[in-house]
């Protein structure tokens, strides 16, 4: 039996290339969702299910993933000294004070398992958690804790997967997989990185969280890069599947909460639009205006009507 996670990485190198030019000197990560980057959302996901040993993997020109979790002392003074921003102060210092942060570099983006990879030393030998820094799980919905639990119980990895749409499926890691005797739980038997719908073994993709036998290091290790000539972090744990391999087996915890992608152009919309109609600051006013805009944008309405502020 291995012993239960502790630490969680955050990979949060990459070039962000669907987000240019708004991501030439900003990380995607960084990119707010209502009033917060989205990689707050992530690292408290991580502290809500227990860890607070948090490894964020970062690149060159991504020193403000740095600087959003140090404290800015004027900025705090200013704030201080106005009654009326208390909330605020208490927010801004919130995010200073989350969890044990640490910070490596991936020197050069080859991929996310080559970032993973830079996280060996931190971790140690032991199993881990890694989130992806643009994949949100909403605060109502449990999905960590869970996989951490499974892990605890079987060991090996712990893939999370969702079901997609068929259609869909080509954008993911796609996994085949045997049902276990726990309905939110399955046996992984195949990995296949982002099949065309009709070769697709199932309609369930991953989603970016993983829990990691510490054996995943010495696989990346050995990893050649694969599709579009990045080191997968799925080609790693595939040769996990194998019953003979150490550091396996794969187990997956299929999701049925809420996820917002916020790394993709149209899902990062989606994500803001769903967060701000569900919190109880703005959404009562944002989902009167959202419902007035789309009568006047649906095919029966006037686009060239403008909108009333
Ligand atoms: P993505 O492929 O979604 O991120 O990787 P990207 O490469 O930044 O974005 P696009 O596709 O060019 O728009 C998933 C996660 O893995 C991290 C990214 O930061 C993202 O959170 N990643 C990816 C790394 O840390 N290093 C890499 O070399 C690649």
């Amino acid at each position: 039996m291995s012993s239960r996670v502790r630490k969680a990485v955050i990979p949060a190198a990459g070039l962000g290339t669907r987000f240019l030019p708004a991501t030439k000197a900003t990380p995607k990560e960084m990119l707010p969702v209502v009033d917060k980057p989205a990689i707050q959302y992530v690292v408290e996901e991580v502290v809500r299910s227990g860890i607070d040993d948090v490894l964020i993997i970062t690149g060159r020109n991504k020193p403000s993933l740095e600087d959003h979790f140090d404290r800015v002392v004027e900025l705090e003074d200013t704030l201080e000294r106005d009654e009326g921003k208390r909330e605020l102060l208490d927010r801004v210092r919130a995010s200073t004070d989350l969890a044990h942060l640490h910070f490596v570099r991936q020197k050069d983006p080859h991929g996310l398992g080559h970032a993973v990879s830079c996280a060996a030393e931190h971790v140690g030998r032991e199993p881990f958690a890694v989130l992806l820094g643009d994949d949100l799980i909403d605060e109502r919905d449990e999905l960590l804790t869970r996989m951490i639990d499974v892990q605890a119980e079987k060991g090996g990895c712990v893939l999370a997967l969702l079901e997609v749409p068929p259609e869909q499926i080509s954008l993911y890691g796609c996994a085949a997989v045997e049902a276990t005797d726990t309905p939110d739980v399955v046996t992984v038997t195949e990995l296949v990185e982002k099949p065309a719908a009709k070769d697709a073994p199932s309609n369930l993709a991953l989603i970016g969280r993983y829990v990691l036998s510490p054996e995943i290091f010495d696989v990346l290790a050995e990893t050649p890069p694969g599709r579009g000539g990045e080191i997968q972090v799925t080609d790693a744990i595939a040769r996990l599947i194998d019953p003979e391999a150490v550091g396996g087996p794969v187990h997956g915890v299929v999701f049925r909460g809420r996820r917002y992608d916020t790394g993709d152009k149209a899902d990062y919309l989606r994500s803001i639009v769903q967060l701000a109609c569900d919190r109880a600051d703005l959404g009562p006013d944002f989902r009167a205006w959202l419902t007035e805009f789309a009568a006047s944008r649906l095919p029966l309405g006037d686009p060239d009507v403008p909108l009333q502020p």
